[in-house]
């Protein structure tokens, strides 16, 4: 099957990196290499390219994209949150600028054994880095009850994560859930039939959450952005784009905290706590894809960019 994937925020993205002909630039989400390829093709020799993704589809597909580039471009196929020690590997302290394009490529939902998809019959998977050994079976399995409904509750904003843990746990008592379409089955069980009309694909919030969960995505993000503003030389530039409120909350609060960490009661005078500015907030309100963007790709509908500046 081809890598398909539609980049979201293509040019707003590059164009908010401010390229410089020869800077270093990683792109910790590669997936295709839709946005590496632009990137790469705005460097001169002397500039490089550092792109990093856990799933070693997006790894195959973005090498091939990319190879024209030759030795401008470095591939790693590892998790966003080590590319402090990743890039150290490659003898690199500092960066011009950073992206990442969060969740899942089209490619991976497509795909239909890689369990993502609740349009098709399949054993639950979800791993993007399919190295681990963890599964959307064991969650599904093995989660409390309690756990199910925090996590549909919190990740897939489900108004009715009650009901569908409480169903996952008494479907489950008479034999482990082992498909896509069994549990999508008990989603539709637990939802009354006038919610299932116009609300989209029932199972679309519980499997956002499953996945969620299972790749550790808001954990990873909350981990790893202030080392990334760390990573970049004055001037350098981080973009994210981001695809629900979560993610976008913790981008939004992190970019607020590293532009002013200043922790002082703010009836003080002058500033005592020593917390020191490590940039400024590029986009106040966050870029939004165009109307014809959103005609032409469904899934740039709840995309946000946000891009923060290193002083
Ligand atoms: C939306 S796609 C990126 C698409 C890419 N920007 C393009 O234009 O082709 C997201 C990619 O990020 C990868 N990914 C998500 N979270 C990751 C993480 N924590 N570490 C490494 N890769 C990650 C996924 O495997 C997927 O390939």
């Amino acid at each position: 099957m081809a890598f398909e994937h539609k980049s979201v925020l293509l040019e707003e993205t590059v164009n908010g990196l401010n390229i410089k002909p020869d800077g270093i630039y990683v792109d910790g989400t590669l997936g295709g290499g839709g946005h590496a390829w632009e990137v790469c093709s705005r460097l001169n020799d002397k500039g490089s390219f550092i792109g990093i993704d856990q799933d070693a589809a997006a790894i195959e597909a973005a090498s091939a994209r990319l190879c024209d580039f030759g030795e401008r471009v470095t591939i790693v196929r590892s998790n966003y949150c080590d590319m402090k020690s990743q890039l150290q590997k490659l003898g690199i302290g500092k960066v011009d600028g950073i992206v990442l394009d969060l969740g899942v490529s089209s490619y991976q939902l497509d795909t239909a054994e890689r369990g993502f998809s609740y349009r098709v019959d399949v054993p639950l998977d979800m791993r993007m880095d399919r190295r681990q050994s963890m599964t959307a079976r064991d969650i599904v399995n093995d989660y409390s009850e309690m756990d199910l409904f925090r996590i549909i509750r919190d990740y897939g904003e489900d108004k009715f994560a009650k009901n569908i843990a409480k169903h996952i746990v008494l479907e489950r008592a008479k034999g482990s859930i082992e498909t896509t379409g069994q549990l999508t089955e008990i989603i539709r069980q637990s939802i009354p039939m006038k919610f299932q009309k116009n609300a989209g694909h029932p199972a679309k919030r519980t499997f956002q959450a499953i996945r969620i969960e299972l790749n550790r995505e808001l954990e990873v993000l909350r981990d790893s952005l202030d080392t990334m503003i760390e990573l970049l030389n004055p001037g350098g530039r981080i973009c994210i784009i981001t695809f629900h409120s979560l993610e976008d909350r913790i981008v939004k609060s992190i970019f607020k905290r590293n532009e002013n960490p200043c922790t002082c009661p703010s009836d003080f005078p002058v500033c005592v706590c020593g917390n020191v500015s490590k940039g400024r907030v590029i986009t106040r309100k966050p870029i939004l894809p165009s109307e014809e963007e959103l005609e032409n790709n469904s899934r740039s509908k709840s995309a946000k960019l946000r891009i923060f500046e290193r002083c």
